[in-house]
């Protein structure tokens, strides 16, 4: 079973729009809810991959229960950690005539010292069950900046392999606990490392770093380059075959729930990488953030390519 945190949760609305214009009446075509935030995107993936999934975090009021009824379709199984606040929506407006989207994130409201100390103690009664833990994205108002190392800290005591996807200063703080795996894209790792990391071999030695600092899978994810890895059988450059992709928000935590599945179910490195590649590749083809056709994905899955680069 992988436990996902998801500690930011939204409801999560796309507007499809047949154009967006300012200061005027604006119908919209269609409406997709989604539980949102990025650990529920790993979650939701994760479990179409065929692995149980429990998601954790805080949710509040009616729109919290609306997430969890949501969540819920999709066969996971919620263990939330219910709070007064209200949860946010967040709502991205998609322009079908320019393919643009414009996005309005609420900030959300801020949780208590006790909302947080009933987390860890819900998130302590379910860690003994869990193959992986997967951490993912910003965190509300009022939890300690170290929330994410305080996580990290817990799953290595009792074994688990620990899963971890955020940015900026939190990123830093968290990647010096030394989670079992770590994905930044190309702009997270040059905060990460200090360094500008735009040719190939800045990218490899920046991986290779992560990888010797201590992270016993350290993943570089590249966009439509694909991404590199680098573990203790080498450096490896995977690279998804050509495609026309349709919406490539939540390809990143496609590839996080990839490796979570590889992670949970103890199989090589090299295997999760595949998976990981073909899920976060199938998800560029799906309209919808943390989804994809199972077809496509099979598909995908044989056409990647795994090269090992040193
Ligand atoms: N256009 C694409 N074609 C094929 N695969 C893609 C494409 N875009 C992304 N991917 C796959 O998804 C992985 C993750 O994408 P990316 O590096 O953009 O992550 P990210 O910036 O963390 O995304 P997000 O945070 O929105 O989830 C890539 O390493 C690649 O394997
Ligand atoms: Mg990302």
């Amino acid at each position: 079973m992988i436990l996902t945190v998801t500690l930011n949760s939204s409801i999560d609305k796309l507007y499809l729009m047949s154009s967006i214009q300012q200061d005027t009446v604006m119908r919209v075509q269609e409406v997709h809810n989604s539980a949102g935030g990025k650990g529920l995107n790993v979650t939701r993936v994760a479990a179409k991959l065929g692995e149980p999934v429990i998601a954790m975090g805080f949710t509040g009021g009616f729109n919290g229960q609306y997430l969890e009824s949501l969540i819920a379709q999709d066969n996971v199984q919620c263990a939330f950690t219910h709070v007064q606040a209200e949860t946010r929506c967040c709502i991205n407006c998609w322009d079908l005539s320019t393919g643009k989207s414009t996005e309005f994130l609420e900030p959300g409201a801020a949780v208590t010292q006790a909302d947080v100390a009933r987390f860890f103690a819900d998130f302590d009664a379910q860690l003994p069950m869990a193959d992986a833990v997967a951490v993912s994205g910003s965190v509300p108002k009022g939890v300690p900046d170290d929330v994410y190392c305080q996580i990290i800290r817990r799953c290595k005591q009792k074994g688990i392999p620990v899963l971890l996807d955020t940015s900026g200063e939190r990123l830093t703080v968290a990647a010096a606990e030394k989670p079992s795996f770590l994905k930044p894209n190309t702009d997270e790792i040059s905060q990460l490392t200090g360094s500008a990391t735009v040719t190939i071999g800045e990218r490899i030695h920046a991986v290779e770093q992560m990888h010797s600092s201590g992270i016993a899978c350290a993943v570089l994810s590249m966009g439509e380059e694909g991404a590199l890895l680098a573990c203790d059988n080498g450096i490896y450059h995977g690279q998804p075959p050509r495609i026309m992709p349709k919406n490539t928000v939540g390809c990143g935590d496609s590839m996080v729930a990839g490796f979570a599945v590889g992670f949970a179910r103890k199989l090589s490195t090299q295997e999760s990488f595949r998976i990981a590649l073909a899920v976060s590749a199938a998800n560029a083809l799906s309209l919808y953030t943390g989804d994809f056709d199972p077809a496509e994905y099979e598909r995908l899955y044989d056409a990647v390519s795994i090269k090992k680069v040193k």
